[in-house]
């Protein structure tokens, strides 16, 4: 008997609105400054309502916070500021009942240099099973041809350790040593670790840094073949023990390099598209879709029970790791004004300061978040436009205590301000004076209720989810125009044809709708019956980083819509 997870039907994932957020970050319930389990109870009535459907939670394990929690030190406990593992448990069992799944982080590629593992590793003699639980050399100069991650802070994969008298290697911080994957034990202490999680019910897991886990010399030591054995072993021991959970690998690769992650529907059932989201924001500044309809012509197919993750932003910078070198320049220069704007190879801003806080360009990038193939990812504090602080160091200008009201700390806690994990966003037009949940439940037109109706929207549609994508092509390049199309299996087709305007100034549009001759476009956030498609071309004026999603009725006359109104 495999253990059941909390969804009943196996491809959930496909359907869900994935929402991220750290622990730390969201609600403070014992007022030490540090958002914690209970406070993250608190607020699931608040994400039920926005409507996402699976809560991804960064690391909460015990951890020296150097790298926010990705520097693990035990595998098998919640780090205490956040609660105890029976309050993780109160909170899984409270998130299920809500019908929202969970995700955790397994961090397997490397943990930190606290790990009990790693502290026995140092002072083991060479080749014994606790040494080989890391990977060491004598010598610096193996395993050169792989690149370095974090290039602000590192200067080489490998750093000498003056107890074990040997090099450990490591692809991030050097605080971090990695995990040997050709050591056996290593891997059933992953799967082990593994099991402690699902078997206390946790829906999905995402795989972090998934390209490293094992190197070899004359290679890059990323996408190897020992490296998707190795996940192919992970899944087959999911599939063998337990029902409809779900792996994320976080490959941050080109569309070819990733498709492996998939297997033949027996590696990853998810991936992140990471080449897609710097080109988002390109096509927007350039007022051009050619970024976006070329990374997708570059997407190969993936198997049936596979799905890409999307996302706007998250927890990191946005990386410009899969672009290539004038890319790199233009988006640096386009988005990062202020060189504090830029961390490694990326640019560490929120969403909202990354378009200059206009709202017609938030709702842009969000309808194609929510309209493209693949589950979306929203990052917390987006969904109400929060802004950074980049005078934080590393990533943590993004990481800041989620703005509820306009009360002392944002409402986030009840503490000394001085007491804060980090400060509170204060500036006068991102600050929780200004943006924070309160204020935007009760504005009708906020950001935030823009949000819940367009999550509530796309839920209705089964298309966005499941269906093909194929691109129009019209004359004018500022316009992004896509038809999704879901067979339903009983010889009907839910179609939805979205059309985007990447121009900041009004734009025609004539696309070649002859396909649908005879079918009736209706507007979906409104119901709104448009013109009957011909033969001729369709003709739609757009206004200024506005969006169209038109279900293509093949009626006779009659206009039927699916789904039930949205006030
Ligand atoms: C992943 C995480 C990032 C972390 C790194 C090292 O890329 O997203 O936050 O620093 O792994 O663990
Ligand atoms: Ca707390």
């Amino acid at each position: 008997m495999k253990k059941p997870a909390s969804a009943s039907d196996p491809l959930w994932y496909k359907d869900a609105i994935i929402y991220e957020l750290h622990v730390r970050a969201f609600a403070d319930s014992n007022n030490d400054g540090i958002g914690d389990f209970p406070g993250l109870i608190s607020k699931l009535d608040y994400l039920q309502d926005l409507g996402v459907t699976c809560l991804w939670l960064l690391p909460f394990f015990p951890s020296p916070l150097r790298d926010d929690g990705y520097d693990i030190a035990n595998y098998e406990d919640v780090n205490s500021s956040y609660g105890t593992l029976k309050d993780f448990k109160t909170f899984l069992d409270a998130a299920h009942q809500r019908n929202m799944q969970v995700m955790i982080e397994l961090v397997v590629n490397h943990t930190s240099d606290q790990h009990p593992w790693f502290k026995a590793a140092r002072l083991a003699p060479p080749g014994s099973p606790e040494r080989e639980m890391y990977v060491w050399s004598e010598t610096d100069q193996v395993f050169k041809e792989a690149r370095i991650i974090f290039t602000d802070t590192e200067k080489s994969n490998w750093t000498w350790d003056e107890k074990a008298k040997a090099y450990y290697w490591h692809r991030f911080f050097s605080h971090q040593p990695d995990l040997n994957f050709d050591n056996p034990r290593v891997i059933q202490e992953v799967l082990k670790a593994m099991r402690f999680w699902l078997d206390m019910g946790v829906d999905a897991l995402r795989m972090d840094a998934i390209p490293y886990l094992v190197e070899r010399d004359g290679t890059n030591c990323e996408n190897l073949a020992e490296t998707h054995a190795v996940i192919k072993e992970i899944r087959a021991a999911i599939d063998e023990d337990y029902a409809n959970r779900l792996i994320l690998a976080e490959a941050n690769q080109w569309p070819a390099d990733v498709r492996p992650y998939f297997g033949d529907g027996d590696e990853c059932h998810m991936a992140f598209h990471f080449p897609l989201m710097p080109r988002i924001y390109m096509a927007l500044r350039q007022e051009d879709r050619l970024p976006i309809t070329d990374i997708m012509a570059q997407t190969p197919s993936i198997p049936n029970n596979c799905q890409w993750g999307l996302f706007l932003r998250n927890h990191d910078e946005l990386t410009l790791e899969m672009v290539t070198d004038d890319e790199r320049d233009y988006m640096y220069l386009a988005y990062s004004a202020d060189p504090r704007m830029r961390i490694n190879v990326g640019i560490r801003r929120r969403l909202a300061p990354l378009v200059d806080n206009n709202r017609r360009r938030i709702e842009l990038l969000n309808s194609l978040l929510l309209s493209f193939p693949g589950t979306p990812i929203l990052y917390y504090g987006d969904e109400i436009g929060m802004g950074d602080n980049i005078y934080l160091g590393d990533r943590n200008g993004v990481r800041t205590p989620m703005q509820w009201n306009s009360d002392r700390n944002a409402g986030f806690s009840r503490c000394d301000p001085a007491r804060l994990y980090f400060p509170v966003v204060m500036d006068p037009i991102y600050g929780y004076t200004a943006i924070n949940v309160e204020a935007q439940l009760s504005d009708q037109s906020s950001l935030l209720h823009w949000t819940r109706n367009m999550i509530a929207l796309r839920k209705l549609f089964q298309v966005f989810g499941r269906g093909t994508l194929r691109f129009l092509s019209p004359a004018n390049r500022k316009i992004l125009a896509y038809l999704r199309d879901l067979d339903r299996g009983d010889g009907s087709h839910e179609t939805v044809l979205c059309v985007a305007n990447l121009s900041r100034f009004a734009q025609p549009v004539a696309l070649d709708l002859s396909d649908y001759a005879g079918y009736e476009p209706v507007e979906m956030l409104g119901y709104v019956p448009f013109p009957k498609i011909t033969k001729t071309p369709y003709v739609l004026t757009l206004a200024q980083y506005s969006f169209l999603w038109l279900e293509l009725h093949p009626n006779d006359g009659v206009t039927e819509v699916s789904g039930e109104g949205l006030a």
